[in-house]
């Protein structure tokens, strides 16, 4: 309800040439009478059984292409059941917005708690069923993503598709396993695969037959010296505005092919095909590219968003255990930003790194984006944890800790400077369940950390603005901290 079904479907016709159908009117056109007036005369569940009989006509023998159901429908076994015949697009709508456009007008939401634990109880379901998801669909998103939809039926079987929206771009999110080597191509033209010598090993060939330029593996090769070699690579390689780039890798190759193709010929496409737990929760998303400076992290870059996003969680199959731990910490800060039913998964510890993960860590990740794409506002929070975490590996000389291991500790930082000892503890012990380090190296200065923090890239007005966590789903961001609580949070790594 108010997500917005009817607009996006008819927009989905037009894309198609069809006129959609909407199950609602067919099912009034039936009762001849409204929806409202006949719950009104005959209640809930004589309503919903002429709704099923009317959706699963609709289901069996389509009048056109594009078919908006009511938001019930899908409670029938039924209709679910025949969904798995048609293509499930998703139109996720948050509980404020649905109730502010549906609020008060239907039966079922008459009552705002009512409408919201109807939400909650709908969800899984609709996540379930869904094979697309769209973030929103408002302003032409539908009319460009039609072609994805489309696309989404080459796929191989289980593949879902996300349209990640940003106010630079939208691009299709595709998340299936065995996505690689299935010949399921993103975009048209000349790819032009960037990667580093394990993962060229091990998925070159899967991906292209086309140039191939790799990298040494590792956080140390994400430097402007290695940008430059590699544009260089591109250029003798003749990659043009035709052509794009393909990031094959984990985070390192991802932000650093996603910078060459933001500056090359001033800007190529890229396509992220993401293989590290780390960039197939986080890093793949939202656009931010860039390299390291011995002086600080990430220094120099540029937001770029890709043209798609290829995740195929198989490839974590070959993954170093150290490096998959190294992702879980991206999933625990991702699930303490997101709250709610990601959160409930990863603390109770029923979460696996497949799909699904990825695909709930990818949908929280990028609802950030769409609402503050270049880090104004909201996008802030998704650096919990990480001014503390890149100021380790800067003083450390991006050689002692994973980007993940740091990523860790400075969520565990975080949550002692977010006077939050019940949490820390909490997330400690699930950063350690996954081999992940919880205490700093004692050989390490503090000092040098925190004096490392001082060159965060979002220090504004001389002062360095932290995320911090009220509550799972609730993280603050832009907080000053005194410098006497940070050097307090940072020694207390290497003793709590
Ligand atoms: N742009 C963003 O929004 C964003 C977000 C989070 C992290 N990051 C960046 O991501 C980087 C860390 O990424 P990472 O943890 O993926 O590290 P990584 O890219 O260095 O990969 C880790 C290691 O795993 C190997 N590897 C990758 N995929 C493999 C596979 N499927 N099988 C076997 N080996 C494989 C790589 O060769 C490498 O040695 C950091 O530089 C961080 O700043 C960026």
């Amino acid at each position: 309800m108010g997500a917005g079904k009817t607009s996006a479907a008819r927009a989905a016709g037009a894309a198609l040439g069809a006129r959609a159908v909407d199950s609602d009117h067919v099912v009034e056109e039936r009762l001849g009478c409204s929806i409202e007036d006949y719950f009104a005369a005959h209640g809930e569940r004589a309503f919903r059984s002429a709704e099923e009989e009317a959706v699963c006509e609709l289901l069996e023998h389509p009048p056109s292409p594009v078919l908006s159901l009511g938001g019930g429908a899908i409670a029938s076994e039924r209709v679910r059941s025949l969904l798995a015949g048609h293509t499930v697009v998703l139109l996720d709508v948050d509980e404020e917005t649905a109730w502010r456009r549906a609020g008060g007008r239907r039966p079922l939401a008459r009552d705002r708690s009512r409408f919201a634990a109807l939400l909650a109880e709908r969800a899984p379901l609709y996540d379930a069923l869904a094979d697309a998801v769209l973030l929103d669909s408002s302003r032409g998103v539908v009319r460009h993503a039609a072609p994805a939809l489309r696309a989404l039926a080459g796929a191989p079987e289980g593949t879902k598709l996300v349209w990640a929206t940003a106010a630079s771009g939208d691009y299709p999110v595709y998340v299936g396993d065995g996505l690689l080597g299935s010949g399921f191509a993103a975009l048209e033209g000349a790819g032009h695969v960037v990667t580093d010598r394990t993962v060229g090993a091990l998925y070159g060939d899967a991906v292209g037959k086309g140039s191939r330029v790799e990298i040494e593996p590792g956080e140390t090769a994400k430097t402007l010296a290695t940008a430059g070699w590699v544009l260089e690579r591109l250029a003798e390689a003749g990659l043009d505005h035709d052509g794009h780039v393909i990031a094959l890798g984990g985070g390192v190759v991802g932000d650093l092919a996603g910078f060459c193709a933001a500056v090359y010929q001033r800007g190529v496409r890229v396509v992220q095909i993401p293989t590290t737990l780390v960039a197939q929760v986080d890093s793949a998303y939202g656009g931010k590219t860039g390299v390291d400076l011995p002086q600080a992290k990430n220094y120099v870059g540029a937001y770029h968003q890709p043209s798609a996003v290829l995740a195929d969680p198989l490839t974590l199959r070959t993954l170093p255990g150290e490096e998959l731990a190294a992702g879980w910490a991206e999933v625990v800060k991702t699930a303490l930003i997101a709250g709610g039913t990601l959160w409930k998964r990863v603390r109770a510890r029923a979460v696996e790194p497949d799909r699904d993960l990825v695909l709930a860590c990818a949908r929280a990740k990028l609802a950030v984006v769409a609402a503050d794409e270049r880090d104004e506002g909201a996008r802030q929070a998704l650096n919990l944890g990480h001014t503390v975490g890149h100021a380790i590996e800067t003083a450390t000389g991006y050689a002692r800790y994973r980007h993940g291991e740091a990523v860790g500790l400075g969520l565990l930082a975080a949550l002692t400077l977010s006077a939050q000892p019940a949490l820390r503890e909490e997330v400690a012990e699930l950063l350690a369940a996954r081999g992940l380090p919880t205490r700093l190296d004692p050989t390490i200065d503090p000092a040098a950390v925190v004096a490392a923090t001082a060159r965060d890239k979002k220090r504004r007005g001389g002062r360095v603005g932290f995320a911090l966590v009220e509550a799972p789903g609730d993280v603050r961001t832009g907080i000053a901290v005194a410098p006497d609580d940070l050097r307090a949070a940072v020694a207390a790594l290497e003793t709590a």
